[in-house]
């Protein structure tokens, strides 16, 4: 990501906009500044991905912010869809079909911690109720 830089950090988010227009109006109107936090965050995170403590810490820090500027656990998926666009336009040589999976791997382990508050599913409120006494 570092390498690619704030390019590919464009492209994430004309994608991003695209899929869901309503984002644009919660960013600056100059997205330069904004292109250079992701891809640090972005490589902050790649480079903590074997010092769990440190990585899930960051990744849930930055959810909870994202909860604030009203980003909902659907968005996600646009992100990740977003990602991957910004690497097919501007990497060369492409990925490898292993580095996608990596990199997919990586963006919903991101988004999974991201969109996690500790607060049960409704989901999961309903199975905990139907367990037997
Ligand atoms: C792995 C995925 C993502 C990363 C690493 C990321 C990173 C960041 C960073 C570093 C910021 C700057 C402020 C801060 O640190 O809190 C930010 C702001 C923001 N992000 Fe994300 N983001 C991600 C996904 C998303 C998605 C999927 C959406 C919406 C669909 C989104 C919407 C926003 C908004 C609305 C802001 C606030 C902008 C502002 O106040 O100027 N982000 N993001």
């Amino acid at each position: 990501m570092a390498a690619l830089g704030p390019v590919a950090a464009r492209t994430f988010y004309q994608t991003l906009f695209d899929l869901r227009p309503q984002y644009r109006q919660l960013f600056e109107e100059d997205m330069e500044g904004q292109y250079v936090k992701f891809v640090s965050t972005m490589g902050f995170l790649v480079d903590h991905l074997h010092d769990p403590a440190v990585f899930e810490h960051e990744a849930r820090k930055l959810g909870s912010r994202h909860k604030e500027y009203g980003v909902v656990p659907i968005d996600y998926a646009s992100g990740g869809l977003a990602l991957m666009r910004a690497f097919d336009q501007h990497l060369v040589p492409p990925l490898t079909k292993r580095e996608r999976v990596a990199w997919v791997h990586l963006y919903d382990e991101v988004a999974l911690l991201m969109i996690d508050d500790g607060v049960p599913s409704g989901a999961e409120r309903v199975s905990e109720n139907q367990q037997p006494e």
